[in-house]
């Protein structure tokens, strides 16, 4: 076929583009698919508990991700200031994952233990109390706002459909792990739970 023909038919044309385009996405798609490590999880890595991932949940909802990354690139600056860098191991159950590169804040994919659980609290109702110059927002209508454990033992029913390895235990215990804990409680269980799991250097 003439390349003359080719780029008289718009039709033929579109559809040898997407092939070439394809090519790409294959070389670094599919090679995944066959590497078992990149989809295993580290030992020590499990599905998040009940309280963990309403918290997971609500970072998702008020776009912290706009902000923050969870990934830590394998740069000296990076490793120096935020630890081990992240594994895909590490993030097997997160879905969607949260690694990103925008960060108007810190990275905190290595947060969890950093800080007291009431630094987060006061952190979150309002980021000035504890660091002056900060320009994150406020989310202090999240010490409002309780749980709702029915959603939560949705959301692990779907997971373990999606294959997560939650146990009827773990989903029956679910309601009374979230009675009474308000959004605030959960996100700061969430942040608290990040990079636990994950190769240490500090
Ligand atoms: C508009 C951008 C922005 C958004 C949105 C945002 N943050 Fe931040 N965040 C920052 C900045 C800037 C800092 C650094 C100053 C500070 O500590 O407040 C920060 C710091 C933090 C820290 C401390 C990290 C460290 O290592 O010191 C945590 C934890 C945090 N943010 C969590 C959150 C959570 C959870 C949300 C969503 C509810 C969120 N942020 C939304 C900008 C943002």
């Amino acid at each position: 076929m003439s390349h003359e023909k080719i780029e008289k038919n718009v039709g033929l044309m579109a559809i040898l583009i997407a092939v070439v385009i394809s090519f790409g996405g294959l070389a670094e798609i599919v090679p995944l698919m066959y590497q078992a490590e990149a989809v295993k999880p580290l030992p020590g890595v499990k599905p998040y508990p009940p309280l963990e991932l309403a918290g997971r949940d609500v970072y998702v909802r008020e776009g912290c991700y706009n902000c923050h990354s969870q990934m830590i690139r394998t740069l000296r600056f990076e490793t120096e200031r935020y630890g081990h860098y992240s594994l895909a191991g590490e993030s097997v159950y997160d879905r969607p994952f949260q690694w990103g590169s925008k960060r108007t804040g810190p990275d905190l994919a290595r947060v969890g233990g950093r800080y007291s659980d009431d630094w987060h609290r006061v952190h979150l109702i309002n980021p000035r109390d504890v660091v002056p110059e900060s320009n994150m927002p406020g989310y202090p209508w999240l010490e409002r706002r309780q749980i709702d454990a029915g959603e939560v033992v949705a959301r692990m029913r779907v997971l373990r459909r999606l294959g997560d390895p939650y146990t009827d235990e773990d989903i029956d215990g679910a309601a009374a792990a979230v009675a009474g804990k308000t959004e605030m409680d959960a996100l700061i269980a969430y942040l608290q739970s990040l990079g636990r799991h994950g190769p240490r250097t500090q």
